[in-house]
C-alpha cells in the first residue's frame, strides 16, 4: 500500500487486527525484512510495517534525520488514523523508535528495542561511515551490500543458513544509492538518546542476538538497566538480524509481549 504522507509516498503493509505494532526495518534494507512477523502476529496485531524514506517504495527525496524518519512514521499514523501504537525497531530501527519516544511520545504505546543501541556514532563509527558512503558514490548499494552482509548476520545462521545469508545479501543490494546515503548521513548526525532512557514510561521489550556483533548483548543490557521496567529477551544464535535468523524465537518473545500490554 502507499500513503502520502507531507510530500512525500510512503510504502507500507498494514495487516492483521488488534494492537497497532509499528515496525521499523534496519538499514540498508527494507519493509519486507519484518515478513516473518507479520505472517505470524495477524490475529495478535495491527502490524503496519513502512519503508523507511528512501527504501522500497518510499520516495528518495528531501532532509534525511532520524528524526525525519521518526516524523515520518507519526505522519503515517495520522494518514492511518492510528493514535497509538507500539512502535518497535531493529538497529537504525530502533534509533527511530526511540527518536519517535523522544518526538512524539503521546503515540507510543509500548517499546520494542532489536538489535540497537541508545548511542550516538563515536569517531570509529563515523569514519566508517565516510567510508560507507565514498563506497555507495563510486560503486553503488552492491558494494555496500558486500561490505555490510557479513556483520549483520551470525556466525550460526552464515554456517547453517546460507539461503537466509543470500536472501538478506539481495535484499540489501535492492536498496537505492540515494537511499543509502542519506540514511548513513542521518545516522551519523543522530543525537544520543541516553539521556532519555531513564524518561520511558511504557513497557519496553529489549531484544539480541546473542550472536549480535554490531549491537551486542552488553549493549542491550546497558539499555536495560537505564528503561524503568524493561524486559530483555538474548536469542540464542542470532547475529544482529534476530528476527529474520531466529523468527519463531523472535514472534514468541514479541507475541508474549503483546499479550502483556493487554493487562499493562
Ligand atoms: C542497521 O542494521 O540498521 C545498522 O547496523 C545500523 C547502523 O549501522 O548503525
Amino acid at each position: 500500500m502507499i500513503a502520502l504522507v507531507g510530500d512525500i509516498e510512503v510504502g507500507f503493509d498494514d495487516v492483521g487486527s488488534g494492537i497497532p505494532l509499528v515496525l521499523l526495518h534496519a538499514f540498508p534494507l527494507d519493509r519486507t525484512m519484518w515478513a516473518p512477523q507479520l505472517s505470524a502476529l495477524v490475529e495478535r496485531a495491527r502490524c503496519i510495517a513502512p519503508d523507511l524514506r528512501g527504501f522500497g517504495q518510499t520516495t528518495a527525496a528531501g532532509a534525511y534525520s532520524i528524526d525525519g524518519y521518526a516524523d515520518d512514521v507519526a505522519g503515517l499514523l495520522d494518514a492511518l488514523r492510528i493514535g497509538r501504537a507500539v512502535v518497535g525497531g531493529l538497529s537504525m530501527g530502533g534509533y527511530i523508535a526511540l527518536a519517535m519516544w523522544r518526538r512524539h511520545p503521546e503515540r507510543v504505546r509500548g517499546l520494542v528495542l532489536a538489535d540497537t543501541r541508545a548511542t550516538a556514532d563515536d569517531a570509529a563509527g563515523l569514519a566508517s561511515r565516510r567510508s560507507l558512503i565514498e563506497l555507495a558514490r563510486t560503486k553503488g548499494s552492491g558494494a555496500v551490500a558486500g561490505a555490510q552482509i557479513v556483520g549483520l548476520v551470525g556466525k550460526s545462521t552464515r554456517e547453517k543458513h546460507p539461503d537466509i545469508f543470500d536472501s538478506v545479501h539481495r535484499l540489501m543490494a535492492q536498496a537505492s544509492d540515494e537511499g543509502i546515503i542519506g540514511a548513513l548521513e542521518a545516522m551519523m548526525a543522530r543525537s544520543d538518546s541516553t539521556p532519555f532512557l531513564s524518561t520511558i514510561d511504557v513497557p519496553t521489550l529489549i531484544v539480541v542476538g546473542d550472536e549480535d556483533a554490531i549491537t551486542p548483548p552488553k549493549v542491550a543490557r546497558a539499555m536495560q538497566v537505564e528503561i524503568p521496567g524493561s524486559r530483555l529477551e538474548v536469542l540464542a544464535q542470532a547475529g544482529h538480524l534476530s528476527n529474520i535468523e531466529r523468527p519463531a524465537a523472535f514472534n514468541t518473545v514479541l507475541s508474549e509481549f503483546l499479550v502483556s500490554l493487554l493487562y499493562s
